[in-house]
């Protein structure tokens, strides 16, 4: 991993967080409660992705696979004009697909890959992983394949962040246990998989209002540090 680029988040707490934004060639899992702000961070990355690299992006585009259909256009021009980016321009940049079932998710990423390797492509956005394969594979009797799926979803992603250079971000809904979570056992609602999968893994947890507040897992075993932020009309700010 010798070509490692970072994309801005566009906050500068979150930024010194993951010590300069989120890495290509590396999966990051974004994990927290509903409305924590994942979906809000990957609108986000999906415009920060298009500036040009002295404004923190990468001067490429992104890929948005979208289990839950909750990506909002209106969102992405919003962020995009608080950038300085014409807001029509910054939705062409985005390849944009609904995945309907665990299955058709997989063959997208596929598709994505195809896509990387003939676009200038540096994000590649998966929200939610889990979501599909929770809804099939439901209660314990039907863990093992489901993991066996996610595994190989995941493996997948890896491959395609680690092949052509390109961060990778996939969300993944967890209830919130803050004493667990952010204490020591880790123990996300999706089991293990993504933990051991994920180069990375960014928790989000709600505090007041549009305060939000990340933190990073490297390993439950290293010192941990803190990043609030918020989630305004601009998209996510410090
Ligand atoms: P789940 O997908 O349900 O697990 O939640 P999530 O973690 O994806 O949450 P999401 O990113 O959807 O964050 C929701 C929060 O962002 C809510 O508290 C909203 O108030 C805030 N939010 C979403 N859209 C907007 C917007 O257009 N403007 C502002 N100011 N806030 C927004
Ligand atoms: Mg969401």
């Amino acid at each position: 991993r010798v070509n490692i680029k970072r994309i801005s988040t566009g906050v500068r707490s979150l930024d010194e967080l993951l010590n300069g934004g989120v890495e290509t060639s590396a999966v990051t899992e974004v994990a927290g409660e509903f409305g924590a702000g994942k979906t809000q961070f990957c609108h986000q990355l999906a415009v920060m992705v298009q500036l040009p690299e002295d404004k923190g992006g990468l001067s490429a585009k992104a890929i948005y696979i979208d289990t839950e259909n909750t990506f909002r256009p209106e969102r992405i021009a919003q962020i995009a004009r608080a950038r300085g980016l014409d807001p029509d321009q910054a939705l062409k940049n985005i390849y944009y697909a609904r995945a309907y079932s665990s299955d058709h998710q997989m063959i997208l990423a596929e598709q994505a890959r195809r896509i990387i390797k003939q676009d200038n492509v540096k994000l590649l956005v998966v929200d939610s992983i889990v979501a599909h394969f929770r809804a099939e594979f439901p209660g314990r009797e039907n863990l093992a394949e489901r993991q066996q799926k996610l595994n190989k979803h995941i493996a997948d992603l890896l491959k395609i962040a680690d092949a052509y250079d390109v961060a990778v971000v996939v969300t993944n809904q967890v209830m919130a246990q803050p004493d667990v979570f952010f204490g020591n056992p880790l123990k996300p609602a999706g089991g293990n998989v993504l933990a051991h999968g994920a180069t990375y893994r960014i928790w989000l947890r709600k505090s007041k209002e549009n305060i939000r507040i990340a933190k990073i897992f490297d390993s439950p075993y290293h010192p941990e540090r803190e990043a609030t932020f918020k989630i305004t009309e601009e998209g996510l700010t410090d």
